[in-house]
């Protein structure tokens, strides 16, 4: 049986008192409102580990939103898995597509960040998603699958069953523009079967694939009702605790 996630991807927002305040109105939630799904919440580096110990890791997973590429030394400005896992973080998001546009960060690179958190048993959010010029050419079948494996193909096989992917099409994110319950369904049993042909059939049935791109209140329970959708990586909606709150409960 696969996971349900709805997970908050909280990006370069909120100062620290805010983040605090957020983290500490979501455990409340979650402690009165027990729900099928994780809850996952990624703040950013700086905040890990007060925030990983604001909330009950019973409740909430704290996750990075990104890790370094290689295990350690001389690069600066970069947090690697082993110091991750220094302090307790087990979950982080890796190759989201803002990290592809602004960090030029290939499939090439996610591969070996996906090694680096196998390394230290830390689970992958694992991003993937096609850009509008993308689907527009009707190119987002294929796009996805090469994102799907060649990051994939170099793990090792064992290593497989921990990766959650979470398909994010690039004009959905930030654009109010959500993908149709029937399209993020459509590409999502398309993602499922690329796992199957690639990895076997146990593996593509037990990864849960979640959707990212404008999930609110308002369209989490009709997204979450398709039979692939898993859960949410939320980016804007997931600021705000009455938001945030109404997008967990939209899990069945
Ligand atoms: P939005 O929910 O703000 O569109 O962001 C989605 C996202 O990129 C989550 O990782």
């Amino acid at each position: 049986m696969r996971n349900k996630i709805v997970a908050g991807n909280w990006k370069m927002n909120l100062s620290f008192e805010q983040a605090l305040q957020l983290a500490n109105d979501l455990n409340e939630y979650v402690a009165h409102h027990p729900s099928t799904a994780q809850v996952v919440i990624a703040p950013t580096s700086i905040y890990l580990q007060a925030i990983q110990e604001t909330v009950d890791n019973d409740y909430i997973t704290v996750a990075a939103q990104d890790v370094a590429a290689a295990e350690k030394g001389a690069y600066t400005g970069d947090v690697s898995a082993e110091q991750l896992d220094s302090i307790g973080i087990n979950c982080a998001i890796v190759g989201h597509s803002e990290r592809r546009a602004y960090q030029h960060e290939s499939d090439a690179i996610i591969a070996q960040k996906l090694e680096q958190l196998f390394a230290k048993e830390i689970t992958p959010i694992f991003c993937i998603g096609e850009k509008l010029e993308e689907r527009e050419a009707d190119k987002h079948f294929e796009v996805v699958k090469s994102q799907v494996l060649n990051a994939l193909q170099p793990q090792k096989v064992e290593n497989l069953t921990k990766v959650v992917i979470a398909y994010e099409p690039v004009w959905a994110i930030g654009t109010g523009k959500t993908a149709s319950p029937e399209q993020a369904q459509e590409i999502h049993a398309y993602i499922r079967s690329v796992l199957k042909d690639a990895f076997g059939e146990d593996l593509a049935n037990g990864t849960s694939i979640l959707y990212g791109g404008s999930v609110n209140a308002g369209n989490a329970e009709e997204l979450f009702a398709q039979p692939d959708i898993d859960g949410g990586l939320v980016g804007g909606a997931s600021l705000k605790v009455e938001d945030f709150s109404k997008i967990i409960a939209a899990i069945k």
